[in-house]
């Protein structure tokens, strides 16, 4: 590749005289892309990424990273002071509609959301046909996907009115549906939502809370959830949010879309990473083992992954990682819990991984799945539940990036191409010749 315009790049076949000029496009920071949609065109040729380590799939305004750096912004504002001053419906007000609220707009938009917490009384009938033992993510793809056979007068995407009022309801209902997978699977009543309480709180209440006793929000708990909802609540192009763009791109509508989402996140290299990174805390089981562990990473044929570390963006410490390290230390304060043998043994982990070549030299730190399973896990969360958590404050990325996809006028359906390495044309073998 070459080029003098800064603004244009010419990509030229060697040892022929085609070449192509492509427009380079520059953000408000980050790094320039080459436009390649009539490189096909010009050259007759794909480009091939697979993993889309090196492509821009979409125009975004909504979250930014600097993996080299480990910034994350949510529409400019820097994580840490995020999560330090605000809470998780404001941070959500900011990524679905670009700007902090002012008094009015916030409480405008805790009204807007909290009035929409209770689902229809026929959903609940959906979780018997799952077993008692379902995952609660196999129950959040099922009961999320089924919210759109209950809004037919909202369906229409084009529809802006529809598309707010859709963006309300889901992140309103999720907590009460993840809530309800814990219940189904221990097998105690539903509770429904108390929008006296805030986002967190409520989300916590209908989770631990029995119609039985009266339950004791506890601020300094609910502060932890909320902020662990504003940590997960965006983080650019990941798996779960190309799958929501590739399935709003086809103009499925925003329930079926977010469905989608929860079923990409589900997996341990994305959102199932905090459940992993427990299990593997466990398997461990003491730090004396924590040697034979490391080789075993190390080894390309074992298949094992330090699990919680490493991200495809990340090459420096993930920033919500050391919030969520602090967050750790003062859940377990709280909880009045002084020596946890799985924080002892992650924080081990964690030395050890950061000194060791093989990680230091692949750039591998830990990421935000790291330390949130051990503060969940102190909350009285099962490990089933983690991935849940995650997808309730990943619902807002979801929709704010789905919404920011609709009303792009440029936006069409997702459709990727190959390099084909298959059979080329061959005729049909009848059977009794093959
Ligand atoms: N443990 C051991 N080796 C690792 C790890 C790890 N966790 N992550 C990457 N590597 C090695 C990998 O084997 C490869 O080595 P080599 O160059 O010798 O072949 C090198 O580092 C690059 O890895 P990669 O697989 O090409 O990197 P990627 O960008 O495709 O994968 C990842 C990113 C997050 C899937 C990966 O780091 C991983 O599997 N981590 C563990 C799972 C995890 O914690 N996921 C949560 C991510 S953050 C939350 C979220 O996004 O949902």
């Amino acid at each position: 590749m070459s080029g003098k315009d800064p603004n244009s790049i010419t990509i030229t076949v060697e040892g022929s005289n085609r070449s192509a000029s492509l427009p380079v496009l520059s953000g408000t920071i980050g790094p320039s892309v080459v436009d390649i949609r009539k490189l096909y065109n010009q050259l007759g040729m794909f480009t091939y990424d697979p993993g889309y380590g090196g492509t821009a799939a979409c125009e975004s305004k909504i979250t930014y990273i600097d993996g080299d750096a480990g910034i994350l912004l949510y529409r400019g504002y820097p994580i840490e002071q995020l999560a330090e001053q605000s809470t998780f419906l404001e941070t959500a007000h900011l990524l679905l509609n670009g700007e902090l609220p002012n008094e009015m707009q916030k409480h405008e938009f805790e009204m807007g959301v909290m009035r929409h917490t209770m689902v229809h009384e026929q959903l609940r009938q959906f979780y018997n046909g799952f077993r008692r033992d379902a995952h609660p993510m196999a129950l959040m793809c099922g009961v999320a996907g089924a919210l759109s056979a209950f809004y037919h007068d909202s369906l229409d995407i084009n529809d802006p009115e529809s598309r707010r009022i859709n963006a309300f309801r889901l992140i309103a209902k999720m907590p009460t549906i993840a809530a309800w997978a814990h219940k189904y699977n221990i097998g105690q009543p539903f509770m429904y939502p108390r929008n006296d309480l805030d986002y967190a709180a409520n989300f916590l209440y209908m989770f631990h809370a029995v119609p039985a006793e009266t339950y004791h929000s506890n601020p300094v708990l609910a502060r932890a959830m909320d902020l662990i909802l504003i940590l997960h609540a965006d983080h650019e192009q990941n798996a779960s949010t190309s799958t929501v763009r590739l399935a709003g791109s086809t103009g499925a509508n925003p329930f079926a879309c977010i469905a989608a989402g929860i079923a990409s996140l589900w997996g341990p290299a994305h959102g199932g990473a905090n459940e992993a990174v427990l299990k593997m805390l466990g398997e461990i089981g003491h730090k004396d083992n924590i040697p034979d562990f490391i080789a075993k990473v190390k080894d390309k044929h074992s298949h094992a992954r330090l699990m919680g570390f490493g991200h495809r963006v990340y090459k420096n410490y993930d920033p919500r990682a050391k919030i969520m390290q602090r967050t750790c230390h003062e859940v377990l304060a709280e909880l009045g819990i002084k020596d946890d043998p799985l924080l002892d043994l992650a924080v081990e982990l964690e030395h050890i991984a950061l000194h060791d070549p093989y990680f230091v030299e692949r750039k591998l730190y830990p990421n935000v799945d790291f330390y949130s399973g051990i503060i969940l896990k102190a909350m009285g969360f099962p490990t089933s539940m983690f991935t849940a958590i995650f997808a309730v404050a990943r619902t807002v990325g979801w929709v704010s990036q789905w919404r920011e996809m609709i009303e792009d006028p440029e936006v069409r359906i997702g459709r990727p191409r190959q390099l084909y390495t298959g059979p080329t044309q061959r005729d049909y073998v009848p059977i009794d010749r093959r």
